[in-house]
């Protein structure tokens, strides 16, 4: 289990952009598909790779393909799915789960309403994708729902995370990657990531 904390400049520039309140919801949006795929660019970095004969106009040669392509990306909703939406830029290929889970608002406990996956998801490797790791309540409650479904191999992928979230995750399962856009700077007293940008899901969709 490793946690990965991006340092890029690109990176850092949109997160900046995402995080001022006057940015538009569109624009948001958009950032959250950009900043993930840069984000699944270094967390697909370790994919087993197998050589392939092709032929070039000039001369045949031994080319590089990801090896089994058995990829699956899972969205915790719904904030995450405009993540996916970006990581299947990179990755067309890649089949889709979904989970569907809520934060209650009094006791910030994540309530689940929903989960459907592919149907051979165990034999993947999966991207759990959500922009925030705040408590880290709904990233551990959906590793657990994918874990009673067999899955066994993992990569969490987030834009932003608390200090509180990271802990609570790696303690729960410390067998899965981390890769984290930001490391903020700890949670206010309603759950909330400081500074963070507010609420996701509701920035993403124009619910508030
Ligand atoms: C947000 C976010 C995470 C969760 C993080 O979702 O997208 O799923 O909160 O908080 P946690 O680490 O404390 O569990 P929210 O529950 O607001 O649902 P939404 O995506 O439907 O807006
Ligand atoms: N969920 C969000 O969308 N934002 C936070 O800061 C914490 C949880």
């Amino acid at each position: 289990m490793a946690v990965t904390i991006m340092d890029h400049p690109l990176i850092h520039h949109k997160l900046g952009i995402m995080r001022r309140k006057a940015t538009s919801t569109k624009e948001f949006r958009d950032l959250v598909s950009e900043v993930a795929m840069l984000i699944c660019y270094e967390a697909t970095r370790k994919l087993p790779l197998t050589d392939i004969e092709i032929e070039t106009p000039l001369v045949k040669t031994i080319a590089k393909e990801i090896e089994g392509k058995k990829l699956c990306i899972v969205p915790i909703l719904r904030a995450g799915l405009h993540m996916a939406d970006g990581i299947l830029n990179l990755i067309p290929n890649a089949k889709v789960g979904h989970v569907g889970l809520y934060r209650n608002e009094e006791t910030l406990e994540p309530v689940e309403y929903f989960c459907k996956l592919p149907s051979d998801a165990a034999e993947r490797e999966i991207f759990v994708v959500d922009p925030m790791l705040a408590t880290g309540g709904s990233a551990v409650a959906a590793i657990d729902i994918l874990k009673k479904r067999g899955i066994t191999k993992f990569h969490f992928l987030c834009l932003i995370a608390a200090p509180e979230g990271v802990d609570r995750l790696t303690k729960a399962h410390p067998d899965i990657d981390i890769y984290i856009g930001n490391l903020d700077e700890r949670l206010n007293e309603n759950g909330y990531i400081l500074p963070g940008l507010g609420d996701a899901g509701d920035r993403i969709y124009g619910t508030k």
